[in-house]
């Protein structure tokens, strides 16, 4: 399987914002846009000068499948918050989210100078959990938020 990071431009905003409607994902992930014009606003501030979020497609053999994007960049600190979602389940369990976080963790280690990254998974999303933890991250802390166990995990890069 060929797997690529893409630019994310209008098109798949609205593609992943239709997609990413499926309740299995959103129990996962749930999504902070209600609209599809919230989720194009969203993109547009990610693509101004300073942003604080950098995102990427993914897409493997040609078809897109999901998202990858980082957040709270902190320049300073230089370390940013990761999240992913492979919104194509067709896809699931082939090595796809591991691989493409691998690629993305590289990418954005030499574009925002990143010393750590973090990521926040429900404590039940045993496949979210794997792809951490093939990529080397710790897992660090276990909170309860909304009455949902999530877990914090980190890595130095
Ligand atoms: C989480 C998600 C990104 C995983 O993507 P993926 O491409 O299927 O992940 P991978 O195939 O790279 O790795 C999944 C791992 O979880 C394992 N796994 C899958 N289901 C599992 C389960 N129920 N219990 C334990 N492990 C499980 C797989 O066996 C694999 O591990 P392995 O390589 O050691 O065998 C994908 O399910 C998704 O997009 N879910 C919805 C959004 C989401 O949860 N995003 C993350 C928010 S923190």
């Amino acid at each position: 399987m060929i797997l690529e990071l893409r630019n994310r431009t209008a098109d798949t905003v609205i593609t992943y914002f239709h997609r990413t409607r499926d309740p299995e994902v959103r129990r996962h992930l749930p999504q902070k846009t209600a609209t599809e014009s919230d989720a194009l606003a969203d993109f547009e501030k990610t693509q101004q000068p300073g942003a604080t979020s950098y995102g990427r497609t993914i897409y493997a053999d040609g078809s897109y499948i999901g998202d990858i994007w980082c957040y709270c960049i902190q320049q300073e600190e230089r370390h940013a918050m990761v999240s992913y979602c492979i919104f194509d389940k067709t896809y699931w369990g082939k090595g796809v989210a591991t691989k493409a976080l691998q690629m993305f963790l590289i990418e954005i280690k030499e574009r925002f100078g990143l010393r750590s990254v973090g990521a926040f998974t429900y404590s039940a999303n045993a496949p979210s959990i794997r792809v951490l933890l093939k990529n080397s991250f710790t897992d660090t802390e276990t909170f309860v938020e909304d009455g949902i166990e999530s877990r914090y995990f980190q890595k130095d890069m």
